[in-house]
């Protein structure tokens, strides 16, 4: 894909500037960096933190594809995040629904949004990546944050990661257009650590354990509850301790 990218110094989010410009008619590979947000954006309505030289990115997509799977480019996101994350430690996984994790702690959110226009669907890709750790966390956060400099041993610098996440997104882009989404779904499975694991979901208000099977075709997870299957459609994931 041929990307055109805009570093900003100051926006509100780079999610809302993509959808902005994706409302002007701007094209798929617009690619929106931004050294601080003053409104980023989380999921589940939360809201997101740039931070420390984190890499705050958008990119804008316009999918030839139907609207029950565009739910699946999010998944790619994270299987691409977890490609480009790889060449600098080995040590990364995915949480479902799509954190990306080092060593079990967060160093990777995704937020996909998308929106309806005379140009047809625009998605919106949004990522952030903590590049380096703040002197001291916010410690409210359900997945403990991690960055990639605290696990590499030669300084990151963003521009390379930048560089790194749109060529891994390039990659996987192409093999969805050659051979559909199932490698990536299973790329998504081999790197998910919670799959076999006793879990607990919140989602928002309640709590719900049970021993995570998988993804379902659609993305919900495969939740395993006193024997029967759940699908669960959002929420967040904590991995419970082993009693032994
Ligand atoms: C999450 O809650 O885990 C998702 C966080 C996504 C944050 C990124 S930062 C770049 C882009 N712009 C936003 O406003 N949000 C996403």
């Amino acid at each position: 894909m041929k990307y055109h990218i805009q570093h900003f110094e100051s926006l509100d989010s780079t999610n809302k500037e993509v959808l902005r410009q994706a409302k002007a008619g701007a094209k798929q590979g617009l690619v929106v960096v931004a050294a601080e947000q003053t409104a980023g954006k989380g999921r589940l309505g939360r809201t997101w933190q740039t931070i420390n030289h984190a890499l705050a990115m958008s990119v804008l997509l316009r999918p030839d594809l139907p609207a029950s799977e565009i739910s699946k480019l999010s998944l790619l996101t994270a299987v691409s995040l977890h490609d480009a994350l790889a060449l600098f430690t080995p040590k990364v996984g995915i949480k479902w629904p799509n954190d990306v994790l080092i060593e079990g702690k967060k160093v990777c959110g995704i937020l996909t949004e998308m929106q309806q226009s005379d140009d047809g669907i625009a998605v919106v890709l949004g990522m952030g990546i903590n590049i380096e750790s703040p002197p001291t966390w916010d410690t409210n956060m359900r997945t403990p944050p991690t960055s990639l400099n605290e696990h590499c041993s030669r300084n990151i610098h963003k521009d390379d990661v930048l560089q790194a996440v749109l060529e891994a997104l390039d990659t996987r882009f192409i093999q969805l257009q050659n051979q559909g989404f199932s490698p990536i779904l299973q790329a998504w499975e081999t790197a998910h650590i919670a799959t076999g694991k006793e879990v607990s979901v919140h989602d928002g208000n309640s709590y719900i354990q049970g021993i995570a099977l998988g993804l379902a075709s659609d993305g919900a997870l495969r939740l395993l509850v006193n024997g029967e299957e759940q699908r669960i459609i959002a929420g967040d994931v904590s991995i419970m301790e082993s009693k032994t």
